[in-house]
């Protein structure tokens, strides 16, 4: 499959790794520049490339008190997601959200509130096409061990991993594994929530 990767922070490395037996397309660098301009190029990529899957992971996180402008924030977590989900230009969509789009949790709001709006989106989508061939779904891993957001969270709150049930983080690599064997599952894969954060307290 012809599988494009949205962003090229620590999660998009990590599936890329994964998936490396699918031919792999990955977005431009897109940090630094308005909503507009990013859509824009990511969507000229995408009619270039015409990929099978899109494997959503741009995304932006911080406690409420650090977030500056509250639109610029949600921008960037749910209308960029809905604007790259146009159905006329693959099968499969995937979103990585966070299982902060389910747990709500102290000093995060917006991060929480925004992710969640991507996760009913998505059901919402999955819904509406589902019968065209187009199947959207949900990756929400918990803090992924190793990666730079996951180090500012616990250079904020402290080390947490004893919140989950199995006593430590997840890591980038199982992020990738679970992508991994969604891409091979078809279309019975279609509106779903794949939470994966070992369990948490
Ligand atoms: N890391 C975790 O612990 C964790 C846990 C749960 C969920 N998630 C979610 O997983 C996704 C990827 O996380 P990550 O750890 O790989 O984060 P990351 O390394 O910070 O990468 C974030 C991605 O979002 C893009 N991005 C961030 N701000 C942007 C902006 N203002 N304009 C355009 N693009 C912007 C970055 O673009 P560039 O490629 O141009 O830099 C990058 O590709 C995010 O949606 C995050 O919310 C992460």
């Amino acid at each position: 499959m012809r599988v494009m990767i949205v962003g090229s922070g620590d999660i998009a490395k990590a599936i890329a790794a994964a998936i490396s037996d699918h031919e792999i397309f990955h977005s431009d660098k897109l940090r630094g520049q308005i909503l507009e301009e990013s859509i824009r190029q990511v969507g000229a990529s995408i009619m270039s490339t015409r990929p099978d899957v899109i494997i959503n992971t741009v995304g932006s996180f911080a406690f409420d008190d650090e977030v500056i402008d509250q639109r610029y924030f949600f921008d960037i977590n749910f209308h960029f997601a809905f604007r790259l989900s146009d159905k006329d230009n693959w099968k499969y969509i995937f979103h990585i959200t966070s299982d902060s789009a389910h747990i709500p949790r102290t000093n995060s709001a917006l991060y929480c509130s925004s992710k969640a709006a991507v996760s009913m989106m998505i059901k919402c989508l999955a819904r509406k096409w589902g019968k065209d061939k187009v199947c959207v779904s949900e990756i929400a891993p918990g803090a992924v061990d190793g990666t730079r957001m996951c180090g500012h969270i616990i250079s904020r709150v402290g080390d947490f991993s004893e919140r989950t049930f199995i006593g430590r983080l997840v890591s980038p690599e199982e992020v990738g594994r679970l992508v991994s064997f969604l891409l091979n599952q078809g279309p019975s894969v279609n509106g779903q929530q794949y939470i994966l954060n070992g369990g948490w307290k």
